[in-house]
């Protein structure tokens, strides 16, 4: 896969600097404002598939992406037998409200259940199919309704999953075999008349407010048996019964399709890669199934996962974690006991997440972390500064932003003792002290009397002292620019394949007289002397020939050989005094030759 490097032009850094606004989240509904103020919900799956537990007659779940949720459909199970695991429930144990409870301690402000999955199986009385909780249990029970309650009761919001597309159980529903066998569009209509539509009435109407409807079908309308207007009719239905309620692109029709939808959802487990406009989310799982499975092992720790959340709020985006509870209730350890430590992070952080935005800066500029953003409405604004990395030096540099803070502290300290910091113009330096307040992630407020500007396309200074200049952080590429994705476990990384004069162009900016020795990585497979790299900035050129780069060796005995980029001192830098500097790089490849070119690294000479 190739990706086409950005050129950002002068122009356009331009109208950057003089068009922001503010730091609104600008796309968002007066109905989804509650959902993006909320940032962090939960998610369950739990169903009949639960007590199954990803193994069926001895053999594990078929397919290896592990969801127990589909071990009916993959493992070929038949109907009368799969109700059967019914009977290992422990209907005196299940209490929807410690969910609820375990969610409101893990700060999630919402909930999300499975209503009805893939498998057909309402959790709820429904009076449209049998194939229901209530027609298997004795005294019937109706978890959606316990759930609504509890909810109510604590506070948070409820939301549904409805697998409107597919569904099991239904002859008419869709399965993915139909896809061999086939079915008519009347067939399948049929289903959705006297199945979906009916359900999704009982659902709006019987259980209270409902918060928000979470469709799953991850693919476009387009490419499925549902058509656009059965699609526009379900919806229809949810903005007559509950206008309040939220609808997620899931439904098949994608936000850029129909504004109507409230909100995106990414793919499973797939977190934010850019600042949005439009309220998304990602939802996520501790391990790898949404079910419960037992034989997972693979356990995102609480840092990952505190991560994750940032990552998405620092681009205007949400995250609802999965727990699969058992068939007696229990949410498995591994996922309490890391949900109750996220609840304890939230506890003490959680003003930097909740009603947080991104800020206007440009995604993975610092390399300790990720800002989010508050405003209020006089125009005062905090900057959240959540630092992965302690820095070993204590000085947590921050680069882009103009204007000194009036105040900087820890989230964490409840007296907010100043940090000491220095700003110069787009550049603030933080005394941090030696301790982190924080094992998972520890925050560093920084408040302005006003939203502060930001100087955008600027590489940020790297908490090692030097800058890393990248295609990703130039402000213009001419010539050869075409990036190569990492590849072979990242051993060939992301580089641009030069094969003619080539330009790059950074800005820094640097707030004292300093000196840089200047690295440049690339891989160069022909002889000695076949091309040169130029480095030039503040009125110093630096050129050197290209050094072949030679090769090594991946693994022992696997014939893997790989081309080497190796870093190469230019020579040195000298600034005499602080300012902006723009850095040009020149690679220049002899005649039907071709330099890689991976990055430049200015290096502070201390
Ligand atoms: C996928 C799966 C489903 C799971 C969902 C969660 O669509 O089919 O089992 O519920 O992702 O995002």
């Amino acid at each position: 896969m190739k990706n086409e490097c950005k050129k950002i032009n002068f122009l356009l850094l331009f109208l950057l600097m003089i068009t922001y606004t503010g730091n609104a989240q600008k796309n968002t509904n007066e109905r989804a404002q509650w959902f993006t103020d909320s940032r962090f919900g939960m998610f369950i799956h739990w169903g009949v598939y639960s007590g199954a537990e990803g193994t069926w007659k001895g053999e594990k779940l078929r397919y290896d992406n592990d969801y127990a949720e589909w071990i009916f459909y993959r493992n070929r199970i038949a109907r009368n037998e799969y109700t059967g695991i019914l009977d290992r429930f422990d209907w005196e144990e299940i209490n929807p409200e410690e969910w609820v409870l375990l969610a409101k301690k893990a700060g999630m402000k919402y909930v999300t259940i499975t209503a009805k999955h893939h498998d057909g199986f309402a959790l709820w009385d429904s009076k449209a199919s049998d194939y229901d909780v209530a027609d298997f249990t004795n005294p019937k029970r109706d978890i959606i309704k316990e759930l609504s309650d509890a909810c109510k009761k604590h506070g948070l919001k409820l939301g549904l999953y409805y697998s409107h597309w597919v569904d099991w159980e239904h002859p008419n529903g869709w399965d993915h075999s139909k896809e061999i066998y086939g079915i008519t569009d009347q067939q399948y209509d049929q289903y959705w008349q006297e199945k979906v539509i009916p359900q999704m009435r009982e659902l709006l109407t019987n259980y209270g407010e409902i918060g928000l409807i979470w469709f799953d079908m991850w693919i476009h309308h387009s490419g499925s048996i549902v058509t656009k207007k059965q699609l526009l009719q379900l919806k229809g239905i949810i903005r007559q019964l509950q206008p309040d309620c939220l609808v997620n692109s899931r439904l098949g029709l994608s936000i850029e399709e129909d504004s109507d939808i409230d909100f995106k959802t990414l793919g499973d487990n797939q977190l934010g890669s850019r600042k949005e406009e439009f309220p998304w989310q990602s939802p996520a799982t501790v391990a790898h199934s949404w079910g419960f499975h037992a034989l997972e092992e693979q356990w995102k720790s609480t840092t990952t996962l505190l991560h994750s959340l940032i990552n998405n709020v620092s681009l205007n985006g949400n995250f609802m974690l999965n727990i699969g509870p058992r068939a007696n209730g229990d949410v498995p350890y591994e996922i309490s006991h890391r949900l109750r430590e996220m609840g304890d992070w939230l506890a003490v952080n959680g003003e930097s997440i909740y009603g947080s935005q991104a800020f206007d800066l440009v995604k993975d500029q610092h390399d300790w972390g990720k800002i989010t953003c508050k405003q209020d409405a006089g125009g005062k604004t905090k900057l959240y500064l959540h630092v992965y990395n302690w820095p070993l030096s204590k000085k947590l540099p921050v680069t882009g932003i103009k204007g000194k803070p009036v105040k900087a502290y820890l989230l964490a300290d409840k007296q907010k003792s100043e940090i000491p910091l220095l700003t110069n113009q787009v550049f603030t330096i933080l005394e941090l002290p030696e301790q982190q307040p924080d094992p998972y992630v520890s925050v560093v407020v920084l408040e302005y009397d006003h939203y502060p500007d930001t100087e955008q396309g600027l590489a940020a200074q790297s908490v090692f002292g030097g800058y890393s200049l990248k295609p990703s952080n130039a402000i213009n590429l001419d010539g050869d620019c075409l990036v190569e994705n990492a590849q072979r476990f990242g051993s060939i990384p992301a580089h641009i394949e030069v094969s003619k004069k080539s330009t790059y162009q950074w800005r820094i900016y640097i707030d004292k007289p300093m000196s840089f020795f200047t690295d440049v990585s690339y891989n160069y497979q022909g002889k000695m002397g076949k091309g040169t790299v130029t480095v030039k900035s503040a009125g110093v050129l630096l050129s050197v020939p290209v050094q072949p780069t030679g090769r090594y060796v991946g693994e022992p005995n696997r014939e893997w050989h790989i081309d080497s980029f190796n870093a190469h001192r230019i020579g040195k830098l000298t600034y005499s005094e602080s300012g902006y500097y723009d850095i040009i790089l020149e690679v220049d490849p002899a005649k039907n030759e071709t330099i890689d070119f991976q990055w430049l690294w200015l290096g502070e000479v201390l």
